[in-house]
């Protein structure tokens, strides 16, 4: 009797496989590049948890944004403790900056992460539900220098991978002392315009009215022109950190474009605040983003030392890469006929792999044909095939893939023989 098949389990809605033969090889080279620069900059990895006590989240992103509302993946563990799947990395690394007392290793802390987030947001291209960061913190410096450093950072970033056509924007958000006010001068200018926004949009006036500023409604951004601007509201202190971070800028040649109405959708930014986007990816159009956060340090718990950082997206890079890439490919392939063969392959396989060697092999007794379809299927430069025949003879087949020529080799010394036409290229 045929066996009923099993029903098929897919992935989670907003979630995806990084698959090889062109993603997963993506991936790592973003990761990758990411990673030299950001140790060439002096920053050192950290590794953060993938969860942590839902309040940190609440606490350190704010209770009244997006994320912390309605996108964060909370549930009780078995201990009915709130836990959340980390929607973003900033507030990890500062807990831990904290909680093992960083800052007396390292009083100037330049931290950075790779990793995944989750966000239950609605998917759509360029929007998951679990997508992947580079993150990079820097923690105790406050001057304008590092502000700038960090986005000339990105920028090198991204022309490390060849990825043009990328707009800086960066405005100033003004701090605890210059907000308020300007937050109030906004609620004066929104208040009699509140009919024509839409009901999230009403709602946050209320709440967190700066957020108004970033509806991507048509409506609302009509509504809003001619709005107050923070940058126009900075105390002195802002300003001049503001001016100094556009002649920093300015000195490195990084241009840049000022957006008044970035306003970031977490709750700890002051001051600096900037994205970096593209044309190209949509109405997801950031591909990294941040800004500084001087103040959250104190808000978790830990001394007041000023804080910047910035998050890059990796899927959104990836989708901006040119190139497409493949796996690396196998040097050679060792393809095996008998039984005599087979166990010669084995020592052989492992002794060519000590030497560095990338051999592939095939494992099931397959005929030569089919052996010989999987290594050109894999790309691989040559073949070499050991048959019980050959064996009888003191010969193994060496067959360039590229020249389809073969020839003999001496059993006795094939090995070294093949390892030198590997080196001579
Ligand atoms: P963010 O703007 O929320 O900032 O995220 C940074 C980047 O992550 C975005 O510009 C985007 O490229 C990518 N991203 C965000 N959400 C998604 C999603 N649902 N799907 C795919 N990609 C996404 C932060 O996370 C801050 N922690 C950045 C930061 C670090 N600020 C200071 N330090």
């Amino acid at each position: 009797m045929k066996k009923k098949p099993f029903s098929k389990i897919p992935s989670v809605k907003g979630v995806h496989d990084v698959l090889p033969g062109g993603q997963a090889e993506a991936f790592q080279l973003v990761e990758d590049t990411g990673r030299k620069l950001l140790e060439d900059y002096g920053f050192m990895e950290i590794r953060i948890p993938v969860f942590e006590y839902t309040d940190l989240f609440a606490r350190g992103i704010g209770t009244a944004t997006d994320i912390v509302e309605k996108e964060m993946y909370t549930f009780a563990d078995r201990d009915l403790k709130k836990i959340t799947l980390r929607p973003e990395g900033t507030a990890s690394v500062v807990r831990a900056f904290i909680q093992h007392n960083l800052s007396h290793a390292f009083p100037l802390s330049k931290l950075y992460y790779t990793g995944p987030m989750f966000r239950h947001e609605r998917p759509q291209a360029g929007r998951y539900r679990q997508f992947h960061q580079i993150g990079a913190e820097v923690l105790g410096i406050t001057s304008p220098t590092i502000d700038a450093e960090i986005i000339s950072l990105m920028a090198r970033f991204f022309d490390a991978l060849k990825i043009s056509g990328l707009e800086f924007q960066i405005n100033s958000l003004g701090c605890h002392q210059c907000r308020p006010p300007y937050r109030q001068a906004l609620k004066e200018f929104l208040k009699d315009r509140l009919e024509r926004l839409c009901e999230n949009c009403r709602r946050r006036y209320t709440k967190n009215p700066m957020r108004v500023l970033d509806c991507r409604l048509t409506g609302c951004q009509k509504t809003t022109q001619g709005s107050p601007a923070s940058i126009d509201h900075l105390c002195e202190g802002c300003f001049t950190h503001f001016m100094e971070v556009k002649n920093c800028l300015n000195q490195l040649k990084i241009p840049f474009q000022i957006n008044e109405r970035l306003v970031r959708g977490l709750d700890y930014y002051v001051r600096t605040a900037f994205e970096v986007v593209s044309t190209r990816l949509g109405a997801q159009n950031a591909v990294a983003a941040g800004g500084r956060y001087d103040g959250l340090v104190h808000a978790l718990g830990g001394p007041d030392v000023a804080g910047i950082g910035f998050a890059i997206g990796t899927e959104r890079v990836i989708s901006l890469l040119d190139q497409t890439l493949a796996g690396a490919k196998p040097d050679c392939f060792l393809a095996v006929v008998g039984d005599q063969a087979k166990q010669l392959s084995l020592p052989a396989l492992h002794r060519l792999r000590q030497e560095g060697v990338r051999i592939e092999t095939d494992y099931e007794n397959s005929s030569l044909k089919s052996q010989m379809r999987r290594a050109d299927r894999l790309g691989a430069r040559y073949v070499v095939i050991i048959g019980d025949d050959e064996i009888a003879r003191g010969k193994v087949i060496l067959r360039d893939m590229t020249t389809q020529q073969q020839h003999e080799m001496d059993l006795e010394t094939w090995m070294p023989t093949l390892i030198q036409k590997l080196q001579a290229g």
